[in-house]
């Protein structure tokens, strides 16, 4: 590893964080998934509790069985290119915390719900229908980023794997849904035994997320750059699996409504909950290029711009696309956000001429990349493009090549730009 040069003048949230203390924390903190006794659980699922807040908890419950089972599968690789013995021995001890958050949701959707025949297999078979899209896009690209640290113990691999795990798999996603379980079963005075086991899952969660801070602020150190972008290229490759996560089946609130909280709660709670760890590590959003979170718009709008594009099947598994025009505002200003003003030269146009509906158009000026609606007075190039065909490109359901061999997408104009969109786009 690089020697420190610039280490962070500011002191973080993550230099109070020692792995020292994290390990004794496990070892006091130690708890039995097969000992919690499930008595009252059963009555209050089955006498207490309506079909409606039954339905989601199996739902959410469901998320959290596959979720725990993946992390503990997938935590091996990270021992081995963990750089410091004290990492290596708290990776072992958050394998252990995994496989028992795994054997304890499996024991309650087998003892109370009567689902599966108490193996893990079993229980996973059987909960398996209710996992959303988000949630296996996500988990896909946890098992491959492990494959990936595998045949790659570097610094910058170590990076990407910590980031995906213990930031936005713990982090943003599994720790706001906890307290969001945790809160309600806790105002109905419900299931005790699973009030109980998911009180130390979430005690457990809270030491796992405080180590890949940690792990993540030494590797700041050692190299501010490159680990920046390692954290910064993962967000922006997972941030819409991330909202997709608790997508409810057809976008049904009452999932939400049952456990008294809204998509957009959730969604605003994985946001603060992010950005606060990423400024522990030592990356403040604000002052990066490209930030994947559009951090100068206020919280609700950012919470809830990833649901905009999911419900207009811009972002997501199925088509068409709506063509609310909000939503082809947020896709064209994402767009814009995302692009690298570097490789373009100021002044340049580019169109999407809709074949089926109004233009848009982007500018890249003076560093900056804004996105606006109608025909361009100039375009250097111009895509000619139905705009679901476009939607599919923009949501990778479809590679934009297959579309320019089947002419669906014609790029009109200087197609030496057109030739460069990887690199204005990456
Ligand atoms: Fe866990
Ligand atoms: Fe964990």
């Amino acid at each position: 590893m690089a020697t420190t040069t610039s280490r962070p003048t500011t002191r973080r949230a993550a230099d109070d964080i020692s792995y020292a203390d994290l390990y004794e924390r496990w070892e006091r903190g130690n708890w039995s998934a097969t000992e919690i006794d499930f008595t009252q659980d059963k009555i209050d699922w089955e006498e207490r509790m309506t079909e409606a807040q039954r339905r989601t908890a199996m739902w959410l419950f469901s998320l959290f069985f596959h979720g725990e089972d993946a992390v503990t599968d997938g935590l091996s690789p990270y021992i081995d290119a963990a750089p410091l013995e004290e990492q290596k021995y708290f990776i072992a001890t958050q394998q252990v915390d995994e496989a028992r958050h795994s054997v304890f949701f499996n024991r309650f959707i087998n003892e109370v719900v009567g689902l599966g025949d108490g193996s893990i297999a079993g229980g996973m078979n059987a909960t398996a229908s209710q996992l959303s899209w988000g949630h296996k896009m996500i988990f896909q690209e946890l098992e491959e980023m492990c494959v990936a640290l595998r045949a790659d113990q570097s610094p910058h691999q170590f990076a990407r794997a910590i980031t995906i795990y213990h930031v936005l798999i713990e982090a943003a996603l599994a720790q706001p849904g906890q307290h969001v379980i945790e809160a309600f079963l806790e105002e109905q005075d419900l299931m005790p035994g699973f009030r109980a086991g998911i009180a130390n899952v979430a005690l457990d969660e809270q030491r796992h997320i405080a180590f890949g801070v940690k792990a993540l602020a030494d590797l700041y150190d050692a190299d501010p750059k490159g680990t920046e972008k390692a954290v910064l290229d993962v967000l922006r490759e997972n941030s819409v699996y991330i909202t997709g996560v608790a997508m409810p089946p057809n976008w049904d609130e009452s999932y939400f409504k049952a456990f008294n909280y809204s998509y957009d709660e959730l969604g605003r709670d994985g946001i603060t909950a992010l950005e606060s760890r990423l400024r522990a590590i030592g990356i403040d959003l604000h002052k990066v290029e490209r930030s994947p979170l559009p951090v100068d718009l206020p919280l609700d709008e950012r919470a809830s711009r990833g649901r905009v594009l999911l419900q207009a099947n811009l972002v997501g598994p199925e088509r068409p696309a709506s063509r609310d025009p909000y939503a082809t505002e947020v896709m064209f200003d994402s767009i814009a956000r995302a692009a690298d003003v570097h490789v373009v030269p100021s002044g340049t146009v580019i169109e999407w001429a809709f074949t089926d509906a109004e233009p848009w158009q982007l500018s890249f000026d003076a560093g900056k990349c804004i996105a606006e609606r109608g025909t361009a007075r100039k375009a250097a190039l111009k895509l000619v493009v139905s705009f679901d065909d476009w939607a599919d490109i923009f949501a990778k359901r479809v590679d934009a090549r297959k579309l320019l061999l089947a002419r669906k997408l014609r790029p009109k104009g200087n197609l030496r730009l057109f030739a460069k969109f990887g690199k204005i786009f990456p």
